[in-house]
């Protein structure tokens, strides 16, 4: 149960009323006169996210109101309710009233209590909310905590979130639900056959190791998630320039993402054979670090030029999708921190995804819509697929200009999937440049919770 909701009910908790500027007028003439007096004195008109606590005769808070927006208005924020933890003073709360969509308001709510308190100790969330009737509570907190999860993993600087740390994490989830684990760490990638996710953590102190875990009945419909486990992201000898690599503690946000995704899964005890693989890795500079225009093998097969060492994402999940693909999944989904170019193309907070798969494309749409999980696709543009041609080798990892960038990287990882049914990409920021209603600046869970509702819409 997440720490924000309080665990009984409370007679004396505070009640919250949202109000939009449209309703604002016949809540108002429902108000006490000494409240109307209050309100109107303060200025109150129920713009989205103004806030005003209404005392009592002791002085005390009696009632909070709080404006969302029209539920039409252009860019209306269906979180605007994740703006309250940050506003509210200690106590308990209740809503008094439903919000446009009960739910979102409730998780948004807890998703906004949330901080990062790893390096200084934050107090126990002092607000609490009583849950409203009729919401699945369980269902919330799941996703709350799978979301905390994820964010407490990418807000992790790197010293203390190796290849190692994000292992151990995934080990304790592993522990928790009895799901099998199982770590590839080293040399003995190259022995067991993982050239390119070796090439690409070689040069780190920090060993490069292959992740593999899996969970629930063999006999049911195989589901396999890959995250981008890229603990740190310098560009390798095709250095970041230091603007670019200050926030490349986060490129492990596609593992992240996974493991969350995982926790709602076992928790939820979704009927799926669940497996998750993660290459960890750390794209470091040294001596031995692979160099533009190497070749390498890679598991699947095809040798890979390295047009650009910071290209290399694509690069160790090639060699886990391959491995992936080799039990031919009946539903493949990775996640990463891919391109750049998916933020030209869509800005921070809108992850494009691929698929070719039309029924699953639909699926996710209309999921990632009703979770407020925002997704949007792009397509696997098979006009472009040339683009990846290498002159030395069988395929290059980056495309000369630039151009379509998050469209090139789906199509080289596209090579390395073939028996998979059904094959979901994804190329997440894992990130909130600048904070709003329940995304806290830092690390964010993106795409789980959408994928989430639709494998609990076919394997609940
Ligand atoms: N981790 C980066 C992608 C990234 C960059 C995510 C900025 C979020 C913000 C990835 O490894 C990378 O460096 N990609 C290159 C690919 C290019 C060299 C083909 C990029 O996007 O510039
Ligand atoms: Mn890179
Ligand atoms: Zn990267």
């Amino acid at each position: 149960m997440s720490l924000v909701f309080a665990t009984a009910p409370d007679p004396e908790a505070i009640p919250i009323s949202f109000v939009t500027k449209s309703g604002w007028e016949a809540l108002r003439a429902s108000l006490p006169a000494a409240a109307q007096r209050f309100a109107q004195g303060h200025g109150y008109s129920a713009k989205a996210g103004q806030f005003l606590a209404l005392p009592n005769a002791d002085g005390d808070i009696d009632h909070v109101l709080f404006g969302l927006d029209e539920a039409d208005a252009r860019g209306a924020d269906p979180f605007r309710a994740g703006q309250l933890p940050g506003l509210l003073p200690a106590g308990t709360y209740r809503f008094a009233n439903a919000p446009h969509d009960v739910r979102l308001a409730v998780l948004a709510f807890a998703l906004g209590a949330y901080k990062f308190g790893r390096y200084r100790k934050a107090e126990p969330p002092a607000v609490k909310l009583v849950p409203p009737q009729g919401v699945d509570v369980a269902a919330i907190a799941r996703a709350v905590e799978a979301a905390t999860l994820a964010r407490d993993l990418i807000n992790t600087p790197s010293n203390d979130m190796g290849p190692a740390e994000l292992a151990e994490a995934a080990q304790m989830l592993a522990q928790r639900f009895d799901a099998r684990f199982n770590c590839i760490v080293g040399e003995d990638l190259v022995t067991q056959n993982f050239p390119l996710i070796h090439a690409v953590g070689m040069a780190a102190t920090r060993a490069p190791r292959l992740i593999d875990m899996t969970w629930g009945d063999p006999a049911h419909p195989k589901v396999t998630l890959v995250g981008k486990g890229v603990c740190f992201d310098t560009g390798g000898l095709d250095l970041k320039p230091s603007s670019a690599m200050l926030i490349m503690k986060k490129d492990m946000g596609g593992a992240a993402n996974v493991l969350a995704l995982a926790s709602m899964i076992m928790d939820a005890k979704l009927k799926v054979r669940l497996r998750v693989l993660i290459p960890a890795v750390e794209n470091s500079v040294a001596g031995n670090a692979m160099r533009p225009l190497d070749v390498y093998p890679s598991r699947k097969g095809p040798t890979v030029e390295i047009g650009n060492t910071d290209a290399e994402g694509r690069l160790v999940l090639a060699d886990a999708l391959a491995l992936a693909d080799e039990e031919a999944p009946d539903l493949l989904i990775d996640l990463g921190t891919l391109t750049g170019a998916a933020r030209v193309a869509l800005g921070p907070d809108l992850p494009p995804y691929y698929t070719n798969d039309e029924t699953l494309a639909l699926d996710v749409a209309r999921c990632a819509a009703a979770e407020n999980d925002p997704l949007w696709r792009m397509p696997l543009w098979g006009a472009y697929d040339s683009w990846l041609d290498s002159k030395v080798a069988n395929i290059n990892n980056a495309p000369s200009g630039g151009f379509a960038g998050s469209i090139t990287c789906a199509l080289f990882l596209q090579r390395f999937v073939e028996n998979a049914k059904s094959w979901l990409h994804v190329d997440i920021y894992g990130w909130t440049p600048k904070s709003k209603p329940a995304r806290p600046e830092g690390g964010e869970c993106q795409a789980a919770r959408a994928i989430f509702a639709l494998l609990s819409e076919r394997y609940g």
